[in-house]
C-alpha cells in the first residue's frame, strides 16, 4: 500500500492515466453497448479497449515488481471481478512468455456494501481466509474501505501486500490511502460499467460510462 510517506517502486508510478475534470467522454453512438441501456447513459467515459490496454501495462508493472514471489490474488467483489479477471489473465500471459514462472492463487472477498456507507470499523468482510499479496479492486474513492481491508489482510502476515485499483477518484475527503497500481485517476463522478454498478445494474456494460439522469431515475430503489 502506498501510504502518503510510502517509498516503494510501485508507488512512484503515481496516479495512472489522469482524466481531467472537464473530460466530456465520447459520444455513445461512436461505440456499441447493450441496447437496453440506450436511454440510461450520457457518455462513454473510458472505452473497454483502453481499459484493457491499461490493464496490460499494470500487469507488466506488477510482474516487474514481484521478483520470484508466488502470489495470492485477492479479488474484491463485486465491482472488482472484471478488472481482477482481466488483470490475472494478463499476468498469466506474461508469466507464460517469461523465464519467471509465477505460481498464482486467486481468492475472493466480498465487502458488504450496505456497511460501506457507515463507519468502516464495522465493515464486514466475507471470505478471505488466506494470505494475500495482491489485492485487485475496481474503484477507490475515500480509501477508507481499502484501509480497513488492508488491516484485515495484514493480520495474516503476508510477506508483501500490493493493491491494484483500476480507478481512483479525486475526492476532497481522501484518506490518502491509495493503491500501488492505479489504472486511471478520475474526477469525482459516478461511473458504471466494467462490473461497476448502480443498484446492481450496468455490470453487463463493457465500457466505463457516465449514467444519465433518466438512468438514475429508472434504476432507483
Ligand atoms: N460507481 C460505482 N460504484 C461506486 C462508485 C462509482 O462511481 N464509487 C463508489 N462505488
Ligand atoms: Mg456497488
Amino acid at each position: 500500500m502506498a501510504e502518503p510517506s510510502g517509498n516503494n517502486k510501485a508507488a512512484d508510478r503515481g496516479r495512472g492515466i489522469v482524466i481531467p475534470d472537464d473530460w466530456p467522454g465520447y459520444r455513445l453512438d461512436l461505440f456499441t453497448y447493450p441496447a437496453h441501456y440506450s436511454e440510461d447513459l450520457d457518455s462513454v467515459y473510458i472505452p473497454h479497449g483502453v481499459i484493457m490496454d491499461r490493464t496490460e501495462r499494470l500487469a507488466r508493472n506488477i510482474m516487474d515488481d514481484l521478483g520470484d514471489h508466488d502470489i495470492v490474488v485477492l479479488c474484491v467483489l463485486k465491482g472488482g471481478y472484471q478488472f481482477c479477471a482481466d488483470l490475472v489473465e494478463r499476468i498469466k500471459v506474461l508469466s507464460c512468455n517469461s523465464s519467471k514462472s509465477l505460481l498464482m492463487r486467486v481468492d475472493f472477498i466480498r465487502l458488504k456494501s450496505y456497511l460501506n456507507d457507515q463507519s468502516t470499523q464495522d465493515l464486514q468482510i466475507i471470505g478471505a481466509e488466506s494470505l494475500s499479496v495482491l489485492s485487485g479492486k475496481a474503484i477507490v474513492d475515500t480509501g477508507l474501505t481499502m484501509k480497513t481491508l488492508l488491516t484485515h489482510v495484514r493480520s495474516f502476515r503476508p510477506n508483501m501486500i500490493r493493491v491494484a485499483g483500476l480507478l481512483v477518484k479525486r475526492v476532497p475527503n481522501s484518506s490518502g490511502c491509495l493503491p500501488d497500481y492505479v489504472g486511471f485517476e478520475i474526477p469525482n463522478r459516478f461511473v458504471v460499467g466494467y462490473a461497476l454498478d448502480y443498484n446492481e445494474y450496468f455490470r453487463d456494460l463493457n465500457h466505463i460510462c457516465v449514467i444519465s439522469e433518466s438512468g438514475k431515475q429508472k434504476y432507483k430503489v
